[in-house]
C-alpha cells in the first residue's frame, strides 16, 4: 500500500490520536525528503520496532543559512512516497512551510556546548532550526521511537541531549550509515555531485578509516591524527576541507588524547556541495 501524505497538523494529529487509543505504538523517521536508501533503513528499523511508522517529509528552512542550499535544495515527493511504501511507512507527514511557520512564529529550542564544534560552528543556528523543527514533530506526532541516522552524528547527539534535557517522553534510536557500495556515505546531497566529483568522494570516508587505523594501531595524539586526517583530506582533487576534528563522542568537546569514546567527525567541499560524515572510535554504548 502506498502510504497517503498527509499535510495538516490537524489531520496527522486524528491518525496518530486514533493508533495511539488502538494502543498501538509509533515509530517515527523525519526526513527532509529526496529519500535514498539511508532514509530506507530508518524506515525499516521503524517498522521493525513499532506497530505503526510516520515519515515526515519537509525541508525546514530554519535550518538552512541565507547563503546554503535551501532553494534547490531536492524535492522529490512523489518518489518519496514510493520508498516509503517499499520500506513500510504507513502514513507520511508532509506539511508546508505555512502549516509549520505560521505568522507570528516566535520560539525556538537551542542545546548548548554540543553544538560548539563541528557543523554547530560552520553553520550558525543550523542545530537550533533542527531542535525547533524537530521539537514541533515530536509534539505533533507524539512517537514512541524516533529514528535517526548516524551519518549526521552531532544532529543525532544534539536530539538525544534535548530529548534528555527537557524530560521528552520518546525514545531516540540511531541507525547505522548507510553508504555506496564504494564508501560514500549516502546523502540528498550526493546528487549535486559532477562525475568528476562523485569519483573521489570515496576518499573521504577512506581518509576516516585511515585515521581510524592509526587510532587503533596505538596513535592517541589528537594533534598529530588532526594534521594527518587533513592532509588526507586535502589530497583529494577538488576539495576544500571545512572542518576536520576528533571530539569527545559524548559531548562533542575536543581532545588531546584518545582516552575515551571519540568521534571523528568532517566536512568537505566538493566543488560547492558540502558533504559530511564520521567514524565512531570505541565504544560508546555506555552512555
Ligand atoms: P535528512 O538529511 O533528510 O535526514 C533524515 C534522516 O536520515 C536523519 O536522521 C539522517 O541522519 C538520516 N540519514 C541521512 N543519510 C543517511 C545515511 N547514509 N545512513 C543512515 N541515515 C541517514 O537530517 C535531516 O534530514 C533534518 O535535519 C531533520 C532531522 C529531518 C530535521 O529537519
Amino acid at each position: 500500500m502506498v502510504p497517503p501524505i498527509v499535510t495538516t497538523i490537524q489531520e496527522i494529529r486524528a491518525v496518530t490520536d486514533a493508533v495511539r487509543r488502538q494502543g498501538q505504538t509509533i515509530g517515527f523517521v523525519p526526513t527532509m525528503g529526496a529519500l535514498h536508501e539511508g532514509h530506507a533503513s530508518l524506515i525499516r528499523a521503524a517498522r521493525a520496532a513499532s506497530d505503526y511508522v510516520v515519515v515526515s517529509i519537509f525541508v525546514n528552512p530554519i535550518q538552512f543559512g541565507p547563503h546554503e542550499d535551501y532553494a534547490k535544495y531536492p524535492r522529490t515527493l512523489d518518489a518519496d512516497q514510493w520508498v516509503c511504501a517499499e520500506a513500510g511507512a504507513d502514513v507520511i507527514f508532509a506539511p508546508r512551510v505555512e502549516e509549520m511557520y505560521p505568522p507570528h512564529f516566535y520560539s525556538s529550542v537551542e542545546v548548548a556546548r554540543l553544538g560548539d564544534h563541528l557543523c554547530g560552528a560552520s553553520r550558525p543556528g543550523h542545530f537550533r532550526g533542527v531542535c525547533t523543527v524537530v521539537m514541533k514533530l515530536f509534539n505533533i506526532i507524539r512517537p514512541d521511537i524516533a529514528h535517526f541516522g548516524a551519518k549526521d552524528y552531532q544532529q543525532a547527539r544534539i536530539i538525544t541531549q534535548m530529548v534528555r534535557d527537557l524530560n521528552m517522553p520518546v525514545r531516540i534510536a540511531i541507525e547505522p550509515t548507510v553508504r555506496e557500495a564504494d564508501g560514500l556515505a549516502l546523502s540528498s546531497r550526493n546528487r549535486y555531485l559532477n562525475p568528476a566529483e562523485r569519483a573521489v568522494a570515496p576518499r573521504i570516508q577512506q581518509a576516516l578509516q585511515k585515521i581510524a587505523q592509526r587510532v587503533v594501531a596505538g596513535e592517541v595524539d589528537v594533534v598529530r591524527l588532526e594534521s594527518a586526517l587533513e592532509a588526507e583530506l586535502k589530497a583529494i582533487p577538488g576539495a576544500r576541507v571545512d572542518y576536520a576534528r576528533i571530539v569527545d563522542a559524548e559531548f562533542l568537546q575536543p581532545l588531546v588524547r584518545i582516552d575515551r569514546p571519540a568521534v571523528i567527525a568532517v566536512a568537505v567541499f566538493l566543488g560547492t556541495t558540502r558533504l559530511i560524515d564520521n567514524w565512531l572510535i570505541g565504544d560508546p554504548a555506555s552512555w
